[in-house]
């Protein structure tokens, strides 16, 4: 495990460098959309603006070590599917999930993308999650894009739990993602359901 840069009074989620040459990859190949639960009291949804950088900095690297990554990531997110969670009481993000133009698998050209799901810890099991995932799903479906695609790995099982109750589904495309997905599912509690796969 390595540690992120948490910040003081501001604890990070554990972050594990993967093991595996493959990235797992899911699609959602529908446009239906999602019901968007309630935000609890206290928070406020609303899109990225001038001036968040600094506090969406301080959001991101809680979950990811990937650094340099924003302006490229800013550059391809549709208009209107940078939703940001800010928590009242501090002004700081606590939540924020994106919906972007192409994508980062040669697997997937053009399909339209969701990345960067992130909760503060600090505000966890409140369902920000969820919710800013569920607009982000929403947004790629307004946008026309039959079968989004997002990438993950093997150990953030909140966020998969989120996906596939949003209708995202496994994508394989090496030998080894079976057996991965199906540890998976077994973590979640669920039974493998080789019918709620997408095949390569
Ligand atoms: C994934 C993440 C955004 C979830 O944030 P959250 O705001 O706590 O999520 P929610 O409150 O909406 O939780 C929704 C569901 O996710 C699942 N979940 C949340 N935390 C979980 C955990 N620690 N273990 C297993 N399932 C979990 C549960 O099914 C939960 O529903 P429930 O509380 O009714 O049981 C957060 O854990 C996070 O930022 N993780 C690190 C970043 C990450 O992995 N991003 C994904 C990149 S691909």
């Amino acid at each position: 495990m390595a540690p992120l840069r948490s910040l003081p009074g501001r604890p990070a989620h554990p972050f594990f460098e993967s093991h595996y040459e493959h990235q797992l990859e899911m699609v959602r190949p529908s446009t239906a959309r999602v019901a968007v639960p309630p935000l609890p009291p206290g928070y406020v949804l609303r899109q990225f603006r001038t001036g968040d950088e600094q506090p969406y900095d301080e959001l991101f690297r809680l979950a990811f070590e990937d650094e340099g990554r924003f302006p490229e990531t800013l550059a391809r997110t549709l208009e209107g599917g940078f939703f940001v969670v800010e928590y009242l009481a501090s002004g700081q993000l606590v939540a924020s999930c994106l919906a972007s133009h192409g994508s980062s698998s040669p697997r997937h050209p053009a399909a339209g993308q969701m990345g960067w799901l992130v909760t503060d810890p600090s505000h966890a099991r409140k369902g920000l999650g969820t919710i800013v995932a569920a607009c982000a799903t929403n947004r790629l479906s307004e946008q026309g894009y039959a079968r989004p695609y997002l990438g993950t790995e093997d150990f953030r099982i909140a966020a998969i739990s989120i996906y596939l109750k949003l209708g995202w589904k496994p994508y394989l495309y090496h030998d080894d993602m079976e057996a991965r997905w199906r540890c998976i599912v077994a973590q979640l509690g669920r039974e493998f359901d080789p019918t709620a796969i997408c095949w390569e």
